[in-house]
């Protein structure tokens, strides 16, 4: 089966931060990897991946060229995740794929949707023109997501295979790429920001009850 349909990735509305990932947050991502359950692995990487291959999977992401995006929650925890991954064959220089991972109580927030669409101006302004999307047949949000942006979907089997044309990179993809990488930074510091403020209060109380107790204690 075969669909063709015409680029438009349009603007989602409301603003969800998605931050580059880089080397640092490695283990945030080993664990939000890890907690995806056996279904979510064997839909993520097309086999029931083990914490092995997991790990080998992490091992071999190329920070430095490919490009991974992360959603994280108020505690700082990465609870959507994808993977830009740049061709590294002389023949297909133009083409990159796309893998991505939302955790299951995050999940039908439109996070899967938004990280494609920010995966895929990035692509674009990195003159990639071809954006392949590997999913199993059976998995229909990420179907959804691929044919939703107008990549075209060939079904064999349970294997689809979805590509998305890109349109050359323009100003507007430019700045969106600019604005969302701001955006998503400032959101992560101020998420920094108010997390240690909690910790230091958590401490302040605790010295408060240690006082307290040690009132108790001696009697005041
Ligand atoms: C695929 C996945 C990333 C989707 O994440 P998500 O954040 O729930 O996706 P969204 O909320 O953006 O939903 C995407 C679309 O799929 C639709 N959808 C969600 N679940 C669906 C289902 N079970 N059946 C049909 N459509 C579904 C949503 O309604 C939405 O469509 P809409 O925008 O028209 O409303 C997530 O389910 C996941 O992590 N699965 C395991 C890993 C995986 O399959 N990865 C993809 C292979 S690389």
């Amino acid at each position: 089966m075969s669909e063709r349909h015409d680029w438009h990735l349009g603007p989602t509305s409301g603003v969800v931060p998605m931050r580059s990932l880089h080397r640092e947050d490695r283990e945030a991502i080993r664990r939000h990897l890890l907690s995806l359950a056996p279904q979510d692995r064997y839909l993520r990487f097309g086999y029931m991946a083990s914490d092995e291959q997991i790990q080998h999977y992490l091992d071999t992401i190329d920070f430095d060229r490919d490009e991974v995006f992360g959603i994280f929650n108020r505690h700082l925890e990465l609870i959507a995740m994808a993977h830009l991954a740049f061709s590294t064959h002389p023949d297909a220089a133009a083409c990159a794929e796309f893998g991505v991972s939302v955790t299951a109580h995050a999940r039908g927030r439109g996070y899967g949707g938004r990280l494609f669409d920010r995966a895929a101006i990035r692509a674009r302004n990195e003159g990639v023109s071809l954006l392949f999307i590997h999913a199993l047949s059976e998995n229909a949000a990420m179907i959804r997501i691929a044919r939703k942006a107008g990549a075209q979907v060939e079904r064999e089997g349970n294997e689809s295979e979805a590509h998305l044309r890109l349109p050359p990179a323009d100003l507007d993809s430019r700045v969106s790429d600019l604005v969302q990488d701001q955006v998503a930074e400032t959101d992560y510091r101020l998420k920094q920001q108010a997390r240690t403020f909690w910790r230091f209060l958590e401490v302040l109380q605790e010295v408060r009850q240690g006082v307290r107790s040690g009132r108790g204690q001696t009697g005041h």
